[in-house]
């Protein structure tokens, strides 16, 4: 096997791709547009969804990228070994081009051949589907895999819980998928028969890259109907395979933590090879300042508040800020680590270069505004634990801590559970409801992951948000930008930068603006052209295309022109009648509009 860096590794892989005609395109933003079911990019086809539902990309139909993605669901196991919120996915992708038959040889041969990862056929064991009522059998691949070498003792097949991928919601691409493992105890290996893989102890195999044959559709009913092209999305996580590489315990302890281990090993005086509790703190710092990093730092950045997004951000920066204590990380030692996570990064997402500035005073502001209130917190905390009856802390005291002393009621949990003690969070979620008239229990469900879908409904306000942007330019201010677009079959939201709500007299304005189009029944058009041409010709959007890529262009007459994916309306006159319903602030200089297309 090849001892690799990160970057060497980033590198072998768009290369080896590349030689094999796919274009390279740069990792999309963490925060998904127009996706009302996720808070973040999950894994790298989750940008790519529209295309592999049939849009045309303008790369072409041979891709490759790293993708920036996070993951928070197991926010709690950050601390082990191999848990972490943000990590990176090498990932390539046929759009309605090649299929099995090229994917699999590929794949062997960029694990097994010497100029690449150079892994032993031997080390190699794979998983593919074993077939159900929706799909058969995958003997096809597993053909393809004995072709290339791989004994057929070590070819497995599971069911859908094991090698299917997606939908990550409830509707969208989907299909099966062959597993690559890299076997870690060849005589525990040996004893499996091909039903048997889930039988192996804890350890035998690692995965280490996931081939998906996406060529179904999971529609509302349930039902898999087969997809207008047969697409491959393939992921592998960098991290991961840098650890299997070189031989590594734990992801923490690749070449991309070595410059913040060194920092907070300065910073605190300890040493992360001390192991225990010690090294369960410094994961957690290296983990969530670098999530915390690339969130402050993306192309889309947002800043700690109390809802969505927002919220995991604080809730990462101040655990952070907690573990950090228990090491003896002063005040203002976050800011300190996340330079070196910048200097890691910055050649790969020069986003975290051009935000570097906001990046550190942000996590400066929060680390500042918890630190203020976390010792007087933890007392109480200690105060609250002694003097109770039963193990559950209720939900109004939860809230205290949370209103009072700035605990985001995770941090409770966790705390409670070190303890031997739990919280009542449904209580905390009704004195939450109560005291702001509203519950995080809508990013609680967007938390569970899923995927935009491209009904009508929503295509028809994905052009309406088009019409209230260039309408808002018109309206409030040509310097008005999208700072966050999200769509569900309801409504659309919109955020803009602006400093004030707009009157009820704008709002009524920016509404005819709006509906003038819809009654003119304008057609709106797609055209492809270079990313120079599109600034040229005075196309918005958001620039994270390369130098000299092509783009898709939606233009609405004279009245709207943005670079965009699509897919929208084919004509303006279906839209219906634009409404918008809500004005909300987001942050000191962003607001935000919901707004409906009511039927005519
Ligand atoms: N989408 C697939 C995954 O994330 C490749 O594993």
């Amino acid at each position: 096997m090849k001892k690799l860096t990160s970057e060497s590794l980033r590198k072998m892989y768009l290369d080896f791709f590349e030689s094999k005609a796919h274009a390279v395109i740069p990792s999309a933003s963490l925060i998904p547009e127009n996706d009302p079911t996720v808070l973040f990019t999950t894994a790298g086809m989750h940008p790519l969804v529209p295309y592999l539902l049939g849009e045309k990309h303008p790369a072409g139909k041979r891709l490759c990228d790293v993708q920036k993605c996070v993951r928070t669901g197991d926010i709690d196991e950050v601390g082990d070994s191999s848990h972490c919120t943000f990590f990176e996915m090498l990932g390539n992708w046929s759009l309605g081009d090649y299929f099995k038959e090229e994917m699999i040889p590929w794949s062997f041969e960029f694990l097994t051949d010497e100029k690449y990862l150079g892994i032993p056929v031997e080390d190699i064991a794979i998983t593919c589907f074993a077939g159900d009522d929706d799909c058969p059998r995958d003997f096809q691949s597993a053909e393809l895999w004995k072709k290339c070498g791989i004994p057929e003792n070590h070819i497995f097949f599971l069911p859908k819980s094991g090698n299917w991928w997606g939908p990550a919601g409830t509707t969208g691409p989907c299909g099966p998928d062959t597993e690559m493992h890299i076997i870690r105890n060849r005589t525990e290996a040996d004893k499996l028969s091909c039903d048997e893989f889930d039988k192996a102890p804890a350890g035998v195999f690692l995965e280490i890259w996931n081939d998906v044959f996406m060529q179904y559709n999971k529609n509302e009913a349930g039902k898999y109907e087969p997809l207008k092209q047969r697409n491959v999305d393939t992921g592998m996580g960098l991290e991961r395979t840098l650890c299997i590489l070189n031989g590594k315990d734990s992801v923490y302890e690749t070449d991309i933590f070595e410059g913040a281990i060194a920092e907070i090993e300065r910073l605190t005086g300890k040493k992360y090879s001390e192991g225990g509790e010690v090294q369960k703190a410094f994961r957690v710092i290296l983990d969530h300042v670098r999530t915390a990093t690339f969130m402050l730092g993306d192309q889309r950045g947002i800043t700690p508040s109390n809802t969505d997004q927002g919220y995991i951000l604080r809730r990462i920066i101040r655990r952070a800020v907690r573990y950090g204590r228990n090491i003896g990380l002063v005040q203002g030692g976050l800011k300190t680590i996340a330079r070196t996570i910048v200097a890691k990064y910055r050649d790969v997402y020069p986003e975290l270069q051009a935000n570097e500035d906001k990046i550190y005073d942000e996590l400066e502001k929060e680390e500042n505004k918890f630190s203020r209130t976390l010792r007087e917190g933890l007392k109480e905390f200690e105060k609250v634990a002694a003097s109770l009856t039963g193990k559950v802390i209720d939900g109004v005291t939860a809230f205290h801590l949370y209103d009072t002393y700035g605990f985001p009621v995770e941090i409770t949990a966790e705390m409670a559970r070190e303890k031997g003690l739990s919280v009542d969070v449904a209580g905390y979620n009704a004195a939450y409801a109560e005291h702001q008239e509203k519950s995080r229990a809508g990013s609680e469900q967007k938390f569970a992951c899923g995927l935009a879908d491209h009904k009508e409904e929503t295509t028809k306000l994905h052009t309406a948000t088009h019409l209230l942007h260039a309408a808002l330019k018109k309206v409030c201010s040509p310097d008005v930008e999208q700072r966050g677009s999200n769509i569900t079959e309801e409504r659309l939201r919109f955020d803009f930068n602006f400093s004030r709500k707009l009157t009820p007299e704008e709002v009524a304005e920016v509404e005819n603006l709006v509906n003038g189009q819809i009654a003119a029944d304008v057609p709106v058009v797609m055209e492809e052209m270079s990313l120079d041409e599109a600034k040229k010709q005075g196309f918005t959007g958001l620039f994270e295309s390369k130098y000299g890529e092509r783009v898709k262009t939606y233009s609405i007459g004279d009245f709207s022109r943005e670079i965009c994916g699509g897919p929208h309306a084919a004509r303006t006159g279906e839209l219906g009648v634009f409404k918008i319903v809500k004005q909300e602030n987001v942050s000191a200089g962003v607001k935000r509009i919901k707004a409906v297309l009511i039927k005519k």
